[in-house]
This record gives structure tokens, C-alpha cells and sequence, in this order.
């Protein structure tokens, strides 16, 4: 059986957790994770290598590349919304040169290994910008080309990066003599804000979905700092990794994008506060917007388009908003703080 070697930067985050579990579960799969911080030792354990560095460490990434074969880069490393806000300094430089440094590593490899190198790419809901709370509301699920006029440091960085992957796999270096076209094969997805059930985010503008309940199943109060009726997209993060193995596995033939929306549900706030009480009734939610924060969720769209993803590679949710929160969120969530 062939292995394959799959590097994950942001490893130690929400997302690498989820999909470092997903990956340990295939026999031919080994992960290289890479994050700013180290993870626990039973994730670490399901890795093949662990490295502890920054994205921004050309001699690191370098190294990375000398001693390893890559098939797969999942480059998951970013700083969130929130944080870009406060320092879109850096911001830019994890979001945007960082990602520079993961596709200039993916064209290297391509070259020295003589085959494509799958690049994943986590984008955002945030690369949509909506003008005003009325357009949002007018817009429902915007597709992948509608309303590209972001309103944040991170939205801008991920928008942005969308076309460099693009760049990267369509004209690189075209004007070179003996130009070399495709070798990236660049695949991006638009998140909706992810909710899972083993990890707390922190530093987006999503994170109030997630942290209401947190906080709910801790028995601990939460200020909810947007308003009870603000809606945007979220998903359970079982099925954010699912999009992405789904993705990376794809036929290119089938795909005709190469970034795509999913979708799965688009409560409110208060919604998220419905479903949170009925297995918390204690919960102590106040809604205390702030103003600001509020700002950049009115400015994303109420749910996306998707038809692309399911009908290029079948993509499909599991969850609901219903069964995420019986099935998945409840149950693990209670086990979790009851431990
Ligand atoms: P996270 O904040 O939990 O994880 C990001 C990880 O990146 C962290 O472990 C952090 O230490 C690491 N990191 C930051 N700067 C680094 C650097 N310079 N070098 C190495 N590592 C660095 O975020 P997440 O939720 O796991 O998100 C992963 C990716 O998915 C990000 O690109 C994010 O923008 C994207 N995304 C997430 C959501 C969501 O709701 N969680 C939604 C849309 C897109
Ligand atoms: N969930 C992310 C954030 O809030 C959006 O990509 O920053």
C-alpha cells in the first residue's frame, strides 16, 4: 500500500484536531502537523511528526521540504477574524505571506517530485462583504461569485489568497520559457463558522455560537455580543472535515471551481440559544451586542450557495441544525464537562 505523507500547518487548532483524528483512522495516511504551539500528547501521538515552528520560518519550511515527500497540504494555519481586526499588521503576514510560503513549498515539491502537489485551503464566509443589514437580508445565500467586497483585514486576506492559490496552479511564472502549469492543484472551501463539540475557538467572530454553549454546558453565564436575531452560516465540525477529505479526494476532472461555498444550517443567535436550552435550561444567555463585532457579522451573508460542491464532488452535510445539536454537540459537549 502506498503511503502518503500529508503536512497540516495549524495542526494544533480547531480544525487540525478534527481532521488529525479523521486521518489517523486511514491506515495509508501519515500526517507532518506544524503549528506556532504545541498540541496534547494524544493527538501528537496519532502524527507521524510533530513540528513546532512558525509559518513564517523560510529555513524551517525548507527544511520541511527536504525531508519530507508531500502528497497533501492541508495549510490551516491563520490568525481568525477577530485577532486580524485587532493586528492586521500581522495578520497579513501569517495570513498572507504565510500562505506565499506553503505554495511556494507546494511548487518546489511539484518540481522536485515531478507531480502535482493537492493544496487545501480553509477560506471563509468572511471574503463576503454586505453593504447594509437590508441588502444581507435581500441577498439569502449568496454564491461563490456574489458580493466579494470584504469588509475585514481576514476577509481580505482570504480573499486574496483564494487567487493566489489560483494563480499558483493556473500561471505561475507564465512568461518563463519553459513555464510549468498546474503543478499546485489548489482547492479551496468557504467555512461557514464551525462548531465543535472538543474544542473552544478563540480570536474569530463566529466564536459566539460555539461559545454560548460552552459556557451553557459549564453551567457558566454568557454576554452574547451580537444581537438575538444575527444570522450567519455555521456547520458541526465532523462535516467541516468531511468537506475536507472530500475535497482533496475529488477527481480534478469533476471539478469546475477551485474555490467552493458548503453550507449546512443558518440559525440566529437566537435560535442557537433555543437549542442550547433544551438540554441546558439553565443556561444564561444575555445579549449584550457590541456594536463593532456585530458590524462584521451583519456584514456576512445569512447562508451560501452550494450547489457547486454537491454537485462536483457530492458534498452533503450530516448534520443539521437539529441533529448537530442532538447527535453530535449535546451529547459530547455534556460528556466532555461531566468527565
Ligand atoms: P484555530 O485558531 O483553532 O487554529 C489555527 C492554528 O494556527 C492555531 O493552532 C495557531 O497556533 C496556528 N498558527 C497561527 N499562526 C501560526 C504561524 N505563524 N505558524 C504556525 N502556526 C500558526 O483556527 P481553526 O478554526 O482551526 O481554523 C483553521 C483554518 O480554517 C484557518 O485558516 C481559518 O481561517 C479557517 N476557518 C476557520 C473557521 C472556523 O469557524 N473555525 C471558519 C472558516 C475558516
Ligand atoms: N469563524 C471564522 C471567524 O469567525 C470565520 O472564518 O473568524
Amino acid at each position: 500500500m502506498a503511503v502518503k505523507t500529508v503536512l497540516i500547518t495549524g495542526a494544533s487548532g480547531e480544525i487540525g484536531h478534527g481532521l488529525i483524528q479523521a486521518l489517523a483512522e486511514q491506515a495509508d495516511v501519515r500526517v507532518v502537523a506544524l503549528d506556532l504551539h504545541p498540541m496534547a500528547d494524544a493527538m501528537a501521538a496519532k502524527c507521524y511528526r510533530v513540528v513546532i515552528g512558525d509559518i513564517l520560518d523560510k529555513a524551517l519550511i525548507e527544511s520541511l521540504s527536504a525531508a519530507h515527500d508531500f502528497d497533501v497540504i492541508h495549510h490551516l494555519a491563520a490568525l481568525l477574524s477577530t485577532k486580524s481586526e485587532r493586528q492586521p499588521m500581522l495578520a497579513h503576514k501569517v495570513n498572507v505571506e504565510g500562505t506565499m510560503n506553503l505554495l511556494e513549498l507546494a511548487i518546489g515539491q511539484s518540481r522536485l517530485q515531478g507531480r502535482e502537489i493537492t493544496f487545501l485551503y480553509p477560506s471563509s464566509v468572511a471574503v463576503y462583504g454586505l453593504p447594509s443589514l437590508d441588502a444581507k437580508r435581500k441577498a439569502g445565500k449568496v454564491k461563490e461569485t456574489e458580493w466579494l467586497t470584504p469588509r475585514t483585514m481576514y476577509g481580505t486576506n482570504k480573499l486574496y489568497c483564494e487567487l493566489l492559490g489560483t494563480y499558483y496552479s493556473e500561471h505561475y511564472r507564465q512568461l518563463d520559457a519553459d513555464a510549468v502549469q498546474g503543478r499546485v492543484d489548489f482547492r479551496g472551501l468557504r467555512f461557514p463558522g464551525l462548531i465543535s463539540a472538543d474544542t473552544v475557538p478563540t480570536g474569530g467572530t463566529s466564536d459566539y455560537g460555539p461559545e454560548m454553549l460552552h459556557n451553557a454546558a459549564q453551567g457558566k453565564a454568557y454576554p452574547c455580543f451580537v444581537r438575538e436575531d444575527a444570522r450567519i452560516p455555521f456547520m458541526a465540525m465532523p462535516d467541516g472535515v468531511t468537506a475536507l477529505l472530500q475535497l482533496a479526494a475529488a477527481p480534478a476532472k469533476k471539478l469546475t471551481r477551485r474555490v467552493y461555498n458548503i453550507g449546512a444550517f443558518a440559525p440566529s443567535a437566537g435560535e442557537i440559544l433555543a437549542f442550547t436550552k433544551k438540554a441546558f435550561p439553565k443556561a444564561a444567555v444575555t445579549f449584550s451586542p457590541d456594536q463593532k463585532r456585530q458590524g462584521i457579522i451583519d456584514g456576512w451573508p445569512e447562508d451560501v450557495n452550494d450547489d457547486a460542491a454537491r454537485v462536483d464532488w457530492g458534498w452533503k452535510p450530516a448534520f443539521g441544525l437539529e441533529r448537530a445539536f442532538a447527535e453530535y454537540l449535546l451529547p459530547a459537549i455534556t460528556r466532555r464537562y461531566t468527565k
